[in-house]
């Protein structure tokens, strides 16, 4: 359960992998047909283990699809990483060789620059400017800017606040972040936020920052409560800042072809029931954040600390003026702080 990635699961992942493929190109593959006479199968792959709340919500999804198709598809779970790391799953979802991927935003940078803006510290001034954003059709605009490149998203879940968490020093201004090896997602962005904040970003896939702050190759990282406890970070790790410096969404991601091959039907359920599952998640999310606060305080000793905001703010001013000028990002920039703001 905690090592995810290390050499005897790489292995099997990459049997895992090519299982998949054998199956889906010798059994006739399952998810061609467009009749609703017969039942189709799709695959899902996530990072999470099946404890995690992101797992139950995608359990909720599949249960609303069979319920709203009457059984006509199934959809069938690969949890904890076993298809590969979120860069990998992405791809798999561009070929089809799996149908949904749930992944970080983040991870979608180098796929639609407009998801950069996800990783774009401070964004969001709170949660509920963040729900009004991914509820708006901002959010479906950009679930289609990947269309073209074979997948298109369908829905978001709540991944909380990011915060930043090392062994053992508090992080409370962005000078204590100087020296420190800090694990990033995968994402320009997110390099480019720990650099201006004074720390040296060591990106890596989620898999490995267990193993990593273990043996000590890197010193702290970023992320949302329930890693301390469902990804046993907080056993290592014993220092929790509430920066709250991102707030990036999960996304459900669908192969763009097997979309296009579904009934009206078909489709509609789906896209109800991701929303649903989005709603069942939001209720999902409160409740675990509270329990891995809980457990991470009382079994693993985590110190929960509350830094002034503003010095990080201001460190990555930077970047919201570059976000707001490029091209990729302009335009969406402007429209969400609207959104978000109600200016
Ligand atoms: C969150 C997110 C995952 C992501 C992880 C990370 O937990 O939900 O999808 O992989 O952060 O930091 O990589």
């Amino acid at each position: 359960m905690i090592s995810k990635v290390g050499s005897p699961m790489k292995t099997w992942i990459s049997i895992t992998f090519v299982c998949v493929l054998v199956l889906s190109l010798f059994s006739g593959c399952s998810t061609t047909a467009k009749s609703e006479d017969q039942t189709i199968t799709m695959r899902l792959a996530h990072n999470q283990s099946e404890t995690h709340p992101v797992h139950k919500s995608l359990v909720e999804f599949a249960r609303l699809v069979d319920k709203k198709t009457n059984g006509t598809v199934k959809i069938k779970l690969y949890p904890n990483g076993q298809l590969g790391s979120e860069r990998e799953v992405i791809e798999l979802t561009q070929t089809g060789a799996v149908d949904f991927a749930k992944v970080s935003a983040s991870a979608l940078e180098s796929f639609s620059p407009v998801y950069s803006l996800f990783s774009l510290p401070y964004l969001f001034d709170s949660r509920d400017q963040f729900y009004k954003v991914m509820n708006s059709s901002i959010a479906q605009d950009i679930y289609k800017t990947t269309t073209d490149v074979g997948f298109r998203g369908l829905t978001f879940y709540d991944a909380g606040t990011r915060n930043f968490y090392t062994k053992n020093k508090a992080i409370m201004k962005p000078e204590d972040l100087k020296g420190l090896k800090i694990r990033v997602q995968p994402s320009a962005t997110s390099i480019k936020m720990i650099e201006l904040m004074g720390g040296s970003p060591t990106p890596m896939s989620f898999g490995e920052v267990y193993t990593a702050l273990q043996q000590g190759v890197i010193d702290g990282t970023e992320n949302n409560e329930t890693a301390l406890t469902d990804n046993n970070h907080g056993q290592v790790a014993k220092q929790y800042s509430y920066s709250e410096h991102t707030i990036v969404p999960d996304i459900l991601i669908m192969n763009n072809k097997k979309w296009d091959k579904l009934s009206n039907k078909q489709k509609k359920a789906i896209t109800e029931a991701a929303k649903e599952s989005t709603a069942f998640h939001k209720v999902e999310w409160e409740k675990a954040i509270d329990k891995a606060t809980k457990e991470a305080k009382a079994k693993m000793n985590v110190t929960f600390n509350k830094p002034d905001k503003e010095p990080f703010k201001k460190a990555v001013e930077p970047l919201h003026k570059e976000f707001a000028k490029k091209k990729a990002t302009s335009r969406y920039y402007k429209e969400i702080r609207a959104e978000a703001t109600g200016d």
